[in-house]
């Protein structure tokens, strides 16, 4: 069984998937980590990959941006196509003072302005926060890398350019940083029973306005890659 957003056959995923926001990344990620990468989507441009990494089985496909477009395929891969782990390997604009550019920051919790969540129909307010054994692995894989990654809240934001220009003030309940997704890919693998986790770049500061040129975005998102991918191959061995 395929889905309107995805062609992909049955089996045709990874029991973990890689999701980057942009479908071109997801190429990039599969033309240069992955070995016998195979297309097994393209269903409005989001390419979805599975090849092997060191011997390991792992998928990669892209997300599409916001709450809305991962709320969608992450829900799928989970429930339609079995996948058991996802891992978010975005961007995110620094809220906290203390997240330089090109840091690797792993999201323990989400915050979010959006909705997503009320479908559960909850008498309160969702936490969304990532798998502990997904996270505790990530960062033993970045130590084992000789990187010592900021861990803690993001804010998953329904809007990039906000008009009340507020978004600093989750700096002051210790939110380290904006980003789009990763809420609705925690509320669903909650939902699903699954795992997920978010790591992301820092690429830019909304506390300093800096932003990272595009040619050494490169450089720390490979550092990202193979945290990701390093987890991955932990996981096969669990
Ligand atoms: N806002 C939302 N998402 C982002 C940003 C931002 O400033 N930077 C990277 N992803």
């Amino acid at each position: 069984m395929s889905t309107p957003h995805n062609e992909a056959l049955q089996g045709a995923f990874a029991k973990t998937v890689l999701m980057p926001g942009d479908p071109l990344r997801a190429r990039f990620i599969a033309e240069t980590f992955l070995q016998d990468a195979e297309l097994v989507n393209n269903v409005r441009g989001i390419q979805g990959y599975t090849g092997r990494y060191q011997g390991v089985s792992v998928s990669v496909m892209a997300s599409g941006m916001g709450i809305p477009s991962i709320g969608i395929y992450s829900h799928e891969l989970f429930h339609v196509y079995d996948v058991d782990n996802i891992i978010r390997v975005g961007s995110a604009g620094a809220i906290s003072p203390k997240l330089k550019l090109r840091d690797v920051v792993m999201a323990q919790g989400a915050c979010t302005d959006s909705n997503y969540a009320h479908q559960y129909g909850l008498p309160g307010t969702f936490a969304p926060i990532a798998d502990f054994m997904l996270l505790e692995t990530a960062v033993a894989v970045a130590r084992r890398m000789g990187i010592e990654p900021p861990v803690g809240n993001l804010l998953s934001s329904d809007v990039f350019y906000n008009k009340a220009g507020n978004t600093l003030d989750w700096g002051a309940m210790g939110v380290l940083a904006i980003e789009m997704e990763t809420a609705a890919l925690y509320c669903n693998a909650a939902e699903a029973g699954r795992r997920a986790l978010t790591i992301c770049t820092v690429s830019d500061s909304l506390v300093t306005g800096e932003e990272l040129p595009p040619a050494e975005r490169q450089t720390s998102f490979t550092q990202m890659m193979e945290i990701a991918l390093g987890v991955a191959v932990e996981l096969a061995k669990k």
